[in-house]
């Protein structure tokens, strides 16, 4: 058994105080998606722009590069170790920029994963270039991939498109950076925003599929995934991030701030329909047999 940093009394979100490499072999569990925003390496002393400051660009000792090879070696562990973790029809969504996102390209073909999509995630709302000499960073890339390449994947098509007002979704995605009322329970210095996890889950899971993030911080996926009716595991090295998730995962038990959110993200009728489809019998039996799946072997 593994133990535990935090589990929640509905079973649906925990959270491991670990490091990714020691611990994912030890679980005896198949996920049906994977989101990982894995170190961009970035860290590099530079400055950038934040709320109308200069500040520097490093978020912490684990975002450091200490050269190419590093960069693969690490990528190629941890994609090495998640792919053993997926059902075979499960996917993978992995978040980046050009300093990280050519490696983990390059190894997901390597590890015979089949590339799906690439995201471009173009933020509505960037920070202005400080150096002059380049244009405005405003983008993220997203890589979706399928663990093998003949085994058929999950895509909700029919939703993404309504989401889409009726037209077929395109692989650019124009959604604002992090706000503020996300931060409600601590900063994490590079969360992702609840508009970008959600649409990634609701566009590759079904209710009750089992999301794992193994670089979790401050578990926006798993906000995200139990917002949605998913259940989760997230791991991280660092306690206080792990705090920060804990926290965010007790604020959506309060039911009015959970509806709160689900409005802000515009998504209390996208649920709905997802409900009525199980009402009108599309459940299949995969998914019933997501809901008999109890948690990992972690106490
Ligand atoms: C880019 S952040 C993830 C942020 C997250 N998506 C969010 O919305 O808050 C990457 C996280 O990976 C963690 N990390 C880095 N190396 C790790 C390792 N070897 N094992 C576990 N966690 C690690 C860091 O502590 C950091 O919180």
């Amino acid at each position: 058994m593994i133990q535990s940093y935090f589990k929640s009394t509905d079973k649906k979100f925990a959270l491991l105080n670990n490091d990714v490499f020691s611990v994912l072999p030890k679980f005896d569990f198949e996920f049906d998606m994977v989101f990982a925003d894995p170190p961009y390496f970035l860290s590099n002393d530079g400055l950038t722009i934040k709320n109308g400051k200069i500040s520097s660009v490093n978020k912490g000792s684990w975002d450091k590069s200490q050269g190419l090879d590093e960069i693969n070696s690490f990528n190629r562990k941890w994609l090495n170790l998640v792919r053993e973790k997926m059902k075979p029809n499960a996917t993978i969504w992995i978040s980046g920029t050009s300093h990280n996102i050519f490696s983990i390209g390059q190894i997901l073909l390597e590890l015979d994963f089949k590339i799906l999509n690439i995201i471009t995630w173009e933020k509505t709302n960037p920070p202005p270039n400080f150096s002059c000499r380049y244009f405005t960073h405003s983008t993220e890339q997203v890589i979706w991939a399928r663990k093998e390449a003949k085994t058929p994947h999950y895509f909700n098509y029919e939703l993404m498109k309504r989401l889409n007002e009726g037209k077929q979704m395109k692989d650019v995605w124009r959604l604002p950076a992090i706000a503020k009322w996300e931060k409600s329970c601590g900063k994490h210095p590079t969360q992702k925003p609840l508009a970008l996890l959600t649409r990634i889950i609701l566009a590759s899971t079904q209710k009750g599929a089992w999301v794992l993030d193994p670089f979790t911080g401050s578990s926006t996926t798993g906000i995200a995934a139990n917002l949605l009716d998913r259940r989760f595991l997230g791991i991280d090295q660092e306690a206080s991030f792990l705090d920060i998730s804990r926290a965010r995962k007790q604020e959506i038990e309060d039911s009015l701030i959970k509806e709160r959110i689900m409005s802000k993200l515009n998504l209390s009728n996208f649920e709905d329909q997802i409900v009525s489809n199980i009402r009108l019998g599309k459940v299949t039996e995969l998914q019933l047999e997501y809901f008999a799946n109890d948690m990992p072997n972690i106490i």
